[in-house]
């Protein structure tokens, strides 16, 4: 059991590292625990859903709940009616294992549309009560939301690497952008597509840190791409799906200090 703290963690990474297949997985270990989960995804090109296995339109905001912003503040906000909570409550969709999980924005329409969803978004990701939801978020490739902060509700953060050139060179960027502007209290190193253990030496000794957890390689999830099923119900009990109960059990095990996770 996780006990009383929740956990607030965003997963970054170079394109195709594993945010979207790891975060979604995630999420869903963690709720089978019995705990409450939010998935929260901030790709507008979203891999995260075929992850948790939710439908791939399901989770935006639509506009009706979202209204001109007061004079000298945000663009758009949600109709004061209409509260964090309540976003969660009627436009989350419910995965398995009872994710709740929310979409960055509609891309369907036009761009203003893209924004007004974005900046209820990310009203939502501010005001959700921190005590009640278990945050785990997705980001997009690149270091966009390292340099802006895209995800400053988490207070961990997992750098998602391949044991390719490429991606140590992005999460080594990613590691100082992470460290010099969001501070976030712990930077996990979670190593990828690993078919030795020496990469994961390797992955250590180029980014100067330990590394936290290794995933396997899994045949069975380029399966579960093809058809469109999440790794989680292609490969149940595969050494992924064990890699990333570890990574769990790895973030809860981690200090924080004890006034940023004391429910109150
Ligand atoms: N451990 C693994 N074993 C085998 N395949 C994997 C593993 N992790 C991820 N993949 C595959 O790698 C590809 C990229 O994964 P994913 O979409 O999760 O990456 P991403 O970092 O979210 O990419 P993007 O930056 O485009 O959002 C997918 O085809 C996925 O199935
Ligand atoms: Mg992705």
């Amino acid at each position: 059991m996780t006990g009383s703290r929740r956990l607030r963690v965003a997963f970054v990474g170079k394109g195709g590292s594993g945010k979207s297949t790891i975060s979604g997985s995630f999420a869903r270990l963690l709720a089978r625990r019995g705990e409450p989960v939010l998935a929260l995804d901030s790709d507008p090109l979203p891999g995260m859903p075929y992850a948790l296995g939710v439908a791939i339109d399901d989770g935006p905001i639509p506009d009706d709940v979202v209204v001109e912003g007061p004079e000298g503040g945000p663009r758009w906000v949600l109709d004061p009616r209409c509260d964090a909570d309540a976003v969660i409550e009627q436009y989350a969709a419910t995965g398995p294992d009872g994710v709740k999980y929310l979409q960055f924005g509609n891309l369907w329409g036009h761009a203003s549309t893209l924004q007004r969803a974005q900046h209820a978004w990310s009203q939502v990701v501010r005001e959700v009560d921190p005590d009640r939801w278990h945050l785990v978020g997705d980001l997009p490739g690149g270091t966009r939301q390292a340099m802006f902060g895209w995800a400053r509700y988490a207070d961990t953060v997992c750098v998602v690497v391949e044991p390719t050139a490429k991606s140590l060179h992005a999460a080594a960027r990613l590691l100082n952008l992470s460290t010099a502007t969001w501070a976030p209290h712990h930077l996990v190193i979670v190593a990828n597509k690993v078919t030795d253990p020496a990469e994961i030496e390797a992955i250590g000794a180029r980014l100067g840190r330990p590394v936290a957890s290794g995933l396997p390689l899994d045949a069975a999830l380029a399966d579960g791409d093809r058809l469109g099923t999440a790794p989680l119900d292609v490969a149940p009990n595969g050494a992924f799906a064990h890699g990333v109960e570890a990574l769990i059990d790895h973030v809860e095990s981690l200090d924080y200090p004890r006034d940023m996770r004391e429910p109150s």
